[in-house]
């Protein structure tokens, strides 16, 4: 087999047998086949699609590309939860607390960000010396101790996703429904959680721009999950502006932390009550009404606050910086941007506010980018909220002055201020079980 066929294939539209998706599985996983012919494969697949029987073999072939873990011993409470991808979307680090602390078993396998979108692992890795890199054993074994551990693709779980994801990153071929289910899925079926609830993002800062994309893709993700014996269901949720205030590494980490300590941050909270209550109420076998109980309680009690603590202590982060979160955001230059009128904030954009934030330096342009934990955007107000000639509608932070210069003319168009309100839309849109 040649990978130089199974790219012309593609190119001509034709669906791919499992053995060509398992040659260039295996060899890509290998460092056989190299990068620029999976980047013009993802980009024929972006062009070209998959059946949905190759989205599901390929999502097969690539959980099966390393180790498959075997979480069956920690019985039917693990639960894993994923997000397509959005701007300002921290809800797995309040999420994950919540539900460990009303005691189902969270082993959630995580990415860094991914295009304009941010990822787990990398606001996770912005609190000092927490250790993403955890070995499948340390993993099963931290799951079954304190209930929560939160990793990367590290040990040998679903590699061959690690490296198209990150491929992926840089080649423009993310927003693309068979590799995002594909991707999704492989880490979920690798991390093997009996539970798993899905939050597809919808909107301009989404993969999926419309509400019957993103349904259709969490039909298919459900659809794989359940055909390999999991219980999965899916929310359609809104990303067509941020989600909460802060945008960018450390800043999302500082307000999770808030709403862990019981800070009310509206649409955040809501989401990630949801989220836990569906998690809980799959794992557990609650009903509806009690999981959404169960998970304020958790928060009010600050049974979830100290979940996270714990995690973050288990992986060597420095809890200092979680106690005090004004520790973050050291040494860091910032810009405050003023609004030109006054009236009501009409539309707060998630794409272009996104894609800001990785100019700032919270995302990457490349593969091998570092990283600026602190840059990013607080937002100090959000579509609907009034403002005044002059008021600071946010402020932009990095460690590098030039690229707030860089950002400055792009930042305008990120709003629009008009006399009217704006209509209030909600924020789930869709639920598939
Ligand atoms: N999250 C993932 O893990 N993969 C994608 O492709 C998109 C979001």
């Amino acid at each position: 087999m040649r990978m130089n066929d199974i790219i012309e294939k593609k190119k001509e539209g034709k669906p791919l047998t499992r053995s060509e998706i398992h040659y260039f599985v295996k060899g890509y996983t290998n460092n056989v086949i190299p990068d620029y012919q999976v980047s013009a494969l993802a980009m024929a697949v972006w062009f070209n699609k998959m059946t949905k029987e190759e989205t599901a073999i390929l999502t097969d072939e690539m959980a099966k590309s390393g180790d498959m873990l075997d979480l069956s011993s920690l019985g039917d409470k693990t639960v894993d939860k994923h997000s397509s991808g959005g701007i300002g979307d921290k809800t797995t680090l309040i999420v994950a607390p919540i539900v460990a602390a009303a005691g189902c078993i969270v082993a959630k396998m995580s990415g860094k960000g991914l295009g304009f979108t941010g990822g787990t692992i990398d606001k996770l890795e912005s609190i000092p010396n927490f250790n993403t890199s955890v070995s499948p054993n340390d993993f099963i074994k931290q799951a079954k101790n304190i209930g929560i551990v939160l990793a990367g693709q590290t040990g040998n779980m679903a590699p061959c996703d690690k490296k198209l994801y990150a491929l992926r990153d840089v080649t423009a071929t993310v927003d693309c429904m068979p590799l995002i289910a594909s991707s999704i899925m492989s880490k979920k079926l690798a991390a093997g959680s009996k539970n798993i609830v899905l939050d597809v993002k919808c909107g301009s800062g989404a993969f999926m721009k419309t509400k019957e994309d993103a349904t259709e893709l969490a039909k298919e993700m459900v659809q794989i999950g359940r055909s390999c014996n999991r219980n999965v269901s899916a929310f359609i949720t809104d990303m067509s502006t941020p989600l909460g205030f802060a945008i960018g590494n450390s800043l999302e980490v500082k307000e999770a932390v808030d709403v862990l300590k019981g800070k009310n941050v509206k649409d955040l909270k809501e989401i990630s009550i949801e989220l836990s209550a569906e998690m809980i109420s799959l794992s557990l076998k609650k009903s509806k009404d009690d999981s959404i109980r169960i998970a304020n309680e958790m928060i009010d009690s600050g049974k979830a606050y100290q979940k996270f603590l714990e995690m973050v202590m288990a992986q060597g982060g420095d809890i200092s910086y979680i106690e005090d979160t004004s520790l973050f955001l050291k040494d860091v230059c910032s810009y405050e941007v003023k609004a030109n009128r006054e009236g009501f904030i009409y539309k707060l954009d998630a794409l272009t506010l996104g894609k800001i934030s990785v100019v700032l330096g919270a995302g990457r342009n490349v593969k091998t980018d570092k990283i600026d934990y602190n840059a990013g955007i607080l937002l100090l107000k959000k579509r609907g909220d009034r403002v005044h000639k002059n008021e600071t509608v946010m402020v932009l932070y990095s460690s590098n002055k030039d690229k707030l210069n860089d950002v400055k003319e792009m930042v305008v168009s990120s709003f629009e201020i008009r006399d009217i309100e704006p209509v209030n839309k909600p924020l789930i849109l869709n639920y598939i079980n």
